[in-house]
């Protein structure tokens, strides 16, 4: 069977080439997703060709998602296949980190090790092929940062147009640089996230531009392979909870997606469970969690969180997700400001840090380990989705106890950890070093 997009409601399902330039059902504006047949052969055998492509010098096979394009089978060939060697995210043990979460042990996935720092760059390198296929010469996509410098980066590597839409004054800077940096036409738009989407979802349809927000179906595949690399650096011993922060949600789409379909071609026995963690100011996903009725979302009109990356008011894969945490028997959690910072910092102190949004990862495992719904021995993989330098600006003011909540709440800068100014004297620095 080729390819197809389907729509994701149930009491739908409807089907579409996969060449189509649809964003939404045609008939019910439902999500789609990619849909294929289960690749051929035997388990067992993909499993040693994918560890055997970790020694090639072939750009697909040092592709971390490309690696395992038998999973991802929606293009018919690969021609069109930009790579900037992103995946092979490391995973990470963190001992501090475990004990200030209240677990034995933790790992990290950690995606900010991707060429622009992000976990979006597993989705780009797909949703880029598609473009490309399809013959696109421009791509746009709204977002809070990391969207938009990978689809810049990728978008430009192939030679296309990147035009990206981000919110005014309300990314992170190191992101803005990098979409200038790679080339992209930088909109900063006087709205918030939700706002802009809805504008540019027009102005795609008028000016015949390709978008690549992660509604594309085809960023979600490039995304899964998040969860086959993880599984694969496992020896596919699948962990008890896969914890990650939710935004658009996306991602929890994505691993939903992938674990599902590695369990249904017999590459793993069970499924993880998925626990979801959203910043408090903008947990709309958590509500819709709580609510007894989870036929509709309400949306939060002004979200608020310093974590920038997951701002974000009316998830548009909300349904998606709430089919992955169900299906999974996860849950979702939501966090505090105060939480978020403290996590980021411990986090830091493991060596290697990570942009706040992923910080809410610990800061939720802290909280379920308390509440109980995760156990002390539970087997923990956390997704610490970008990279430290994404926004030094926060680091900076928390080290020097500067960091304000966005109601303008200083928060408890308990690990701070402030740089000193002194003068080039030998004596001076000797003695404030104890000596
Ligand atoms: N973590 C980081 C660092 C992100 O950039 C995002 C989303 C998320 C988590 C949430 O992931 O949306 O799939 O639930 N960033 C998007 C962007 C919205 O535009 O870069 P999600």
């Amino acid at each position: 069977m080729p390819a197809e997009l389907a729509c994701f409601e149930e009491r739908c399902r409807a089907r579409f080439p996969v060449t189509e330039i649809i964003y939404n059902c045609p008939r019910c504006g439902g999500l789609l997703e990619a849909v294929y047949a289960a690749p051929e052969g035997h388990p067992a055998d993909w499993k040693r060709m994918w560890r055997d492509r970790r020694t090639s010098n072939a750009p697909l096979d040092q592709s971390g998602v490309w690696r395992y394009r038998e999973l991802i089978g929606f293009l018919d060939d690969f021609r069109h296949v930009v790579t900037l060697r992103e995946g092979n995210t490391p995973l990470l043990d963190a001992p501090r980190a475990a004990q200030y979460g209240g677990l034995d042990r933790i790992t990290f996935k950690h995606q900010g090790f991707n060429p622009t720092g992000s976990f979006k760059d597993n989705g780009m390198t797909c949703g880029v092929a598609q473009a490309m296929r399809l013959g696109a010469r421009r791509v746009a996509c709204v977002s809070t940062g990391n969207t938009s410098a990978s689809m810049a980066a990728y978008a430009s590597a192939a030679g296309l147009d990147p035009v990206i839409f981000i919110p005014h004054g309300n990314i992170s800077f190191g992101k803005l640089a990098q979409a200038l940096e790679y080339g992209a036409r930088t909109f900063q738009v006087e709205a918030n996230f939700d706002q802009i989407l809805a504008l540019v979802r027009q102005l795609a349809e008028r000016l015949g531009i390709y978008l690549l927000n992660s509604i594309n179906p085809f960023r979600i595949e490039g995304q899964k392979t998040i969860m086959a690399e993880m599984l694969d650096q496992r020896d596919w011993r699948v962990p008890d909870w896969v914890v990650l922060p939710g935004g658009n949600l996306g991602n929890v789409s994505a691993f939903g997606k992938g674990l599902r379909e590695l369990k249904a071609f017999g590459l793993i026995g069970r499924l993880p469970r998925l626990a979801v963690v959203q910043a408090e100011g903008s947990a709309p996903f958590y509500d819709l969690y709580r609510a007894t009725d989870r036929s509709h979302l309400n949306a939060v009109t002004h979200p608020e969180t310093l974590a920038t990356a997951i701002k974000i008011g009316d998830p548009i894969s909300w349904p998606k997700g709430l089919h992955e945490v169900t299906t999974s028997g996860g849950v979702v959690e939501k966090v505090t400001e105060q939480e978020i910072a403290d996590a980021k910092a411990v986090i830091g102190r493991c060596g290697f840090g990570c942009e706040p949004a992923s910080a809410a990862t610990l800061a939720g495992i802290r909280k379920l380990t308390a509440a109980g719904t995760i156990a002390a021995g539970a087997d923990v993989v956390a997704v610490l989705t970008g990279n430290v330098l994404k926004d030094p600006d926060y680091i900076h003011r928390y080290h020097t106890g500067t960091l304000n909540a966005p109601d303008g709440t200083p928060l408890r800068c308990t690990f701070a950890n402030p740089p000193v100014v002194v003068s080039a004297d030998a004596e001076r620095i000797a003695a404030l070093l104890g000596n």
